[in-house]
């Protein structure tokens, strides 16, 4: 066995940074959260689909952009015993377009669309609103390069959030154009950020020669001024991108679903083309954000900005860039621990995930225990849920925590009931009791319980 100090002890006892347990409260608000977003993708006919955890390294090196964050910093990388570099997923889409690709889903009637759930991990520094794991439940369309495709992913998640009562949701949108229009766009970004080069921040300048784009991306005030007043994609959009973000916003007009043109929208990841979106709730304020967590730097105002419950766009390319046909496609993910806790500071408190059972099994003596496992499991094919307490001995005891989990009935099996498969059923609320025989008290049971909905 190996030594551990105290001090390493302690530490075995706590999560790592940025990551958490979820269970009571928390659990029921992500379970509610994702029960909705379940429901609406279903009826608006998306599938689901579960990809594995970890993937190759490449398929996120090579797709999301050498010098995105989510690259550069924020991966968790392994190597196996074979040699072979893994990564635990930063994030869904670039899984979605491999398992289309591999399950030849192009032959499908198109578009494919699709939705998944889970754990995402990027290393970040943990501060509100960033974890080093979180919750994602995202949505995508393959096959369609139809901007009705592109407004289908952003109103599915506007009815997402205006159903867990978030009424006031909008979308910035943006569109980064295709790889053509983009050139002069890039171009002319260049030469305004080199005119002010020295005001941008170490990153930025870096990021100048590497790949400008990302300078609009980044947070710093200084940044963020430039970024105000930088070339705008839009007015570089050839005639195809333009018609196409047009009808984008024509088909949301359509349903009502209000956005605003943020021209600084690039998102964080490099396959995006033509469509950007983010997921805001407008009363959700810098200040209401702040009130999370009082530990943060009150200075930082970025780190007080509010943050995207969710985002996404098109990636037209990203198909193209793993080897194979090209694949337009779009989609976008909710960050599920955001919602977790506007939903909290909003005081919703949703069912909890597991309701305590109506039924309370009690027993007594050696006789009993051994046959309760076997009567509970009769319960539970009956369709008749029980609580129990098995290793508590006395009748006191265990009835006391059958009135703290408001059980509406007690069965307390005996000695005397065990040896004649007898069970005395107890009213918890009149705290009248009979004695019946087992099989006989299930169908009784069925009976109350109906009675007491
Ligand atoms: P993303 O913007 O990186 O996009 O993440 C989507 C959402 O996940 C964010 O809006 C945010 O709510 C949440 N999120 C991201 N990082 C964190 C974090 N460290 N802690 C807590 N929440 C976080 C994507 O991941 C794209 N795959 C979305 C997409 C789908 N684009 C096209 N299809």
């Amino acid at each position: 066995m190996i030594r551990i100090s105290k001090a390493k002890k302690q530490e075995l006892y706590r999560t790592l940074k940025g990551v958490r347990d979820v269970f009571g409260e928390d659990y029921a608000m992500r379970e509610h959260i994702i029960e909705r977003c379940r429901a609406i993708a279903a009826s608006y006919g998306f599938a689901p689909i579960a990809t594995p955890h970890i993937e190759r390294a490449e398929l996120f090196t090579s797709t999301l952009g050498g010098t995105s964050d989510v690259v550069e910093k924020q991966m968790y990388t392994l190597k196996t015993r074979g040699g072979e570099s893994v990564a635990l997923r930063p994030e869904g889409t670039a899984s979605i377009m491999r398992a289309y690709i591999e399950h030849g889903m192009h032959t499908w009637s198109q578009p494919v669309l699709l939705w998944y759930e889970g754990n995402f991990f990027r290393h970040e520094s943990p501060q509100r609103g960033r974890l080093r794991e979180f919750y994602q439940f995202g949505l995508e369309a393959l096959g369609t390069d139809d901007a009705i495709a592109d407004a289908l992913i952003i109103y599915t998640m506007v009815l997402v959030l205006k159903d867990l009562g978030l009424e006031a949701a909008g979308a910035h949108i943006n569109s980064l154009g295709c790889k053509e229009c983009r050139q002069n766009w890039r171009k002319e970004l260049s030469a305004y950020f080199r005119k002010h080069v020295y005001k941008l921040c170490k990153d930025c300048r870096r990021r100048l020669k590497e790949n400008p784009l990302r300078i609009l991306d980044c947070k710093e005030e200084a940044c963020r001024e430039l970024g105000t007043y930088a070339p705008q994609m839009v007015n570089h959009l050839c005639a195809a991108c333009k018609t196409h973000f047009k009808e984008v916003i024509e088909y949301l007009d359509a349903v009502g679903v209000a956005y605003f043109l943020d021209h600084r929208l690039v998102r964080g990841l490099d396959y995006y083309s033509r469509t950007t979106f983010e997921l805001f709730v407008e009363e959700e304020t810098a200040e209401d954000a702040g009130k999370e967590d009082k530990k943060e730097d009150k200075n930082d105002a970025a780190q007080k900005a509010p943050h995207a419950l969710g985002g996404g766009g098109r990636y037209d390319y990203l198909g193209e860039t793993l080897g194979s046909r090209s694949v337009p496609a779009v989609g976008g993910a909710f960050g599920v621990d955001r919602l977790m806790s506007l939903l909290k500071r909003r005081g919703v408190r949703p069912k909890p995930a597991h309701e305590s059972p109506k039924v309370f099994f009690v027993q007594l003596g050696t006789a009993a225990k051994r046959k309760s496992l076997q009567f509970i499991e009769e319960l539970r094919k009956a369709k008749i849920p029980a609580a129990q307490s098995l290793s508590k001995d006395s009748l006191r005891s265990q009835l006391r925590i059958a009135d703290r989990l408001q059980a509406s009935f007690a069965l307390i099996l005996g000695q005397k009931e065990a040896m004649d498969e007898t069970i005395i059923v107890r009213d918890m609320e009149s705290g009248a009791q009979e004695t019946l025989p087992f099989a006989k008290s299930i169908e009784y049971l069925k009976l109350k319980l109906k009675g007491k909905k």
